[in-house]
């Protein structure tokens, strides 16, 4: 398996067994994606919810277990995964945007919930300042933006450990080096993860009043900030 040309071509490839990769490739996947539902506050009603980089929809299905009636937006610029998404969900209705997300225009003040699981490590350091006031602007008072993602920045001195304890990881779930050398190709060329006090800080800036980290294991983190 090669890496593509460019993040659409690589998602629309690894669509096919997306969700079984994510778990054998990704420590702690599961709990990352079911944190961003189960640490929102008991009493939180979402009527109006987006997530940027839905993917083939695992985010979305515990979404609608615990919101089925809200609306949803579900951005993606992949069309194969939004093509699984639409197909995993014919009876919910879903609003989609097939784009990048600098492209998706903002409406203010609009959404309760915005949700970004394992989709921000895909922009850069600006794009992500920048994405933070945008949901910001976008989310009503009290509503909540919740990311989960890997947190550190290549240049970390912490990080050539995390790639070390990546690799067992990957290793063990597989029988050779194959798809930890595959991975590592695509984490090169399209992976741009940041530190966890960076992004704290961008969204203190952004205008969140509360911004903590309810679930981390190392620098597997989920973050959750309210307006
Ligand atoms: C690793 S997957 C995560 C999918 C899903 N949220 C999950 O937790 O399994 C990242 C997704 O984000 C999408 N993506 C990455 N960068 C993007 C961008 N700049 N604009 C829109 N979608 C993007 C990819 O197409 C892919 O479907």
């Amino acid at each position: 398996m090669r890496v593509k040309e460019n993040i659409i071509l690589e998602f629309d490839e690894f669509s096919n067994d997306y969700t079984q990769d994510m778990i054998k490739c990704v420590p702690h996947y599961e709990q990352l994606v079911s944190g961003i539902v189960s640490f929102l506050p008991p009493d939180f009603k979402a009527s109006n919810i987006l997530d940027l980089g839905c993917g083939n929809g695992n985010l979305i299905e515990l979404l609608i277990a615990r919101y089925p009636d809200s609306l949803y937006t579900l951005v993606d610029a992949s069309p194969e995964m939004l093509k699984i998404c639409r197909e995993r969900f014919p009876d919910t209705r879903l609003a989609f945007f097939e784009g990048y997300f600098d492209d998706y225009i903002f409406t203010a003040d609009h959404f309760d919930l915005i949700t970004a699981s394992f989709s921000f490590h895909h922009i850069n350091s600006r794009e992500k300042e920048s994405m933070f006031k945008k949901i910001y602007g976008a989310l009503r008072e009290g509503g909540i933006f919740c990311s989960s993602d890997l947190m550190i920045h290549k240049s970390n001195p912490a990080h050539p450990v995390l790639l070390e304890e990546w690799k067992e990881f990957v290793i063990g779930n597989h029988s050779d080096d194959e798809k930890w050398n595959w991975l590592m190709e695509h984490y090169n060329t399209f992976d741009q993860p940041d530190d966890l006090k960076d992004q704290l800080e961008w969204l203190q800036m952004a205008g969140f009043s509360t911004v903590h980290v309810p679930w981390n294991k190392g620098h597997w983190v989920t973050i959750q900030a309210i307006k």
